[in-house]
């Protein structure tokens, strides 16, 4: 088998697949007489490839995932080749593999913008065959006009089952456990609906900035770059009706309602429903940190926002009148995504007035560490009396499985080479939830909405704690 990484020599390629690659290797985990072959535009010989990917395996694994042995047996499996997307002739060194008779992962880890001149050229030399499968990264296209441009393109060469549109998110051990939980308990699917919960959150807050990313991520925004893919992922997978079963196409299926049925926000409701921001300089952990505009790559007086909070309605049964808070931004206080689910006050307090009764709430963290917890009242033990108090049901997983699962990485690649696409996103999904952003967009733009700053290292701009406090609520920020 061979897998052809366009953008071998770049960060998603080094930092990411070829440590995912290498960890597969070593436990025997990848079909035998693998071929990684490394794409790129960068002159490098093959010997100075090899070199470039020792070293960034040094860098990016730890200590105790490798020996240098088990490097070079690795090295042995990865060649490289100088091409240039648009040239066909460059494609011609492919021929030296073989592709056309072999079973090969292609996997796109360049701009969307080269998608369709590969993939033209892979048809062209022949190397496509039904055994072939290609992975494409998001976000795929730059709204919806374009995502589905890309997706004709891919479908001229590729059948659907053939074609996995990667979201890492799916990939996260913690966001697959959110099936689990859901529908592995029946505890929680009795009141996950307007009957019991007053409202969700989702937050996707992140302390790193751009990561030599300038250029890219200042065309996007936390917009396309988060909320199009990861986040709505997330408030599918917390709000989709039961899947039939855990296979790909009901899973998905059941996704797709949940993008159809998002309530679209429109210019006249944008100014109370959506905040966005940039980060000015500011401090994280006493280190102080540029401002967005500082930061290379980025156009003077840039007005792309790192920072989106936005309250959204699905509009079905289960959650009519249930909003779902969302916010994702760079440079942020901590790493900290989790969802949490606020649920409704008991219907009637048996207790004496005085006494605080709060409302029960799931926060289910899905990084920096994974785990479960269920606040709920007590009885707290004093001598006299009858006092309420609220206490945690802990679950955490790094107690109970030590390092042992694989990164959102590794699981999606395996299950690329082994063709399970139920962590991937279908061409419909994703072309609505284009249509959503769009509209997004839109209102945004139409209404010339407010990018507020705010300082690198706080929790975002003010607006967005009273997006939430409107409704009588605030972010899990302390915990
Ligand atoms: C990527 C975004 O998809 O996800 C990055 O392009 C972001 O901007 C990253 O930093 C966050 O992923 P994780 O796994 O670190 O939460």
């Amino acid at each position: 088998m061979n897998i052809v990484i366009f953008g071998g020599t770049g960060d998603l390629a080094t930092r990411k697949l070829l440590p995912a690659l290498f960890r597969h290797h070593k436990s025997s985990r990848l079909p035998k007489e693998v071929n990684i072959i490394g794409i790129g535009s960068r002159s490098l010989s093959n010997d100075e490839y090899l070199n470039l990917v020792e070293k960034k395996l040094n860098e990016h694994l730890k200590e105790s995932e490798f020996t240098p042995n088990q490097i070079d047996l690795f090295l042995e499996c990865l060649n490289y080749s100088k091409i240039d997307f648009n040239s066909s002739k460059d494609f011609e060194t492919l021929n030296n593999y073989n592709l056309s008779k072999s079973k090969s992962l292609f996997y796109l880890a360049v701009s969307t913008s080269f998608y369709t001149k590969i993939t033209e050229n892979l048809n062209a030399l022949g190397s496509i065959n039904s055994d072939s499968v290609i992975v494409v990264e998001k976000p795929i296209g730059e709204d919806l006009n374009s995502s589905v441009k890309i997706n004709q393109s891919l479908a001229s060469y590729f059948d659907e089952q053939q074609i996995f549109r990667i979201d890492h998110y799916l990939g996260k051990e913690a966001v697959q456990n959110l099936l689990a939980l859901r529908f592995g308990n029946i505890l929680f699917e009795k009141v996950w609906s307007n009957i019991a919960i007053d409202h969700v959150q989702i937050t996707v807050a992140e302390t790193l900035g751009l990561e030599n990313r300038g250029s890219y991520y200042d065309e996007v925004g936390a917009i396309k770059d988060m909320l199009q893919n990861h986040m709505l992922q997330i408030l599918c997978l917390v709000s989709m009706e039961p899947p039939t079963s855990i296979n790909s196409e009901s899973i998905r299926d059941e996704k797709l309602k949940v993008l159809r049925s998002l309530k679209p926000i429109s210019k006249d409701e944008i100014e109370n429903n959506c905040v966005i921001g940039q980060y000015k300089d500011g401090a994280i952990g006493g280190k102080t940190k540029a401002s967005y505009l500082n930061e290379e790559g980025v156009k003077e007086k840039s007005k792309t926002e790192t920072f989106i909070s936005l309250k959204l309605q699905i509009d079905n049964w289960r959650w009519s009148g249930v909003p779902f808070f969302l916010r994702t931004g760079k440079r942020m206080s901590e790493k900290r995504s989790e969802i949490v689910v606020q649920f409704k006050e008991v219907p009637h307090n048996i207790f004496d007035s005085d006494q605080k009764q709060k409302n029960n709430q799931l926060i289910i963290q899905l990084q920096p560490e994974e785990s479960i917890k269920l606040k709920i009242m007590i009885k707290e033990p004093t001598a006299s009396g009858f006092k309420l108090q609220e206490l945690p049901l802990d679950l955490f997983f790094d107690e109970y499985y030590e390092d042992d699962h694989l990164d959102a990485y590794e699981r999606l690649l395996l299950d690329a080479i082994e063709r399970k696409s139920s962590l991937f996103m279908r061409r419909d999904e994703i072309e609505e939830s284009w249509l959503f952003i769009d509209k997004l967009i839109e209102a945004i733009q139409v209404s010339d909405l407010d990018l507020e700053k705010y300082n690198a290292g706080s929790w975002g701009p003010s607006s967005s704690d009273l997006l939430i406090a409107n409704h009588g609520s605030k972010w899990n920020n302390d915990e």
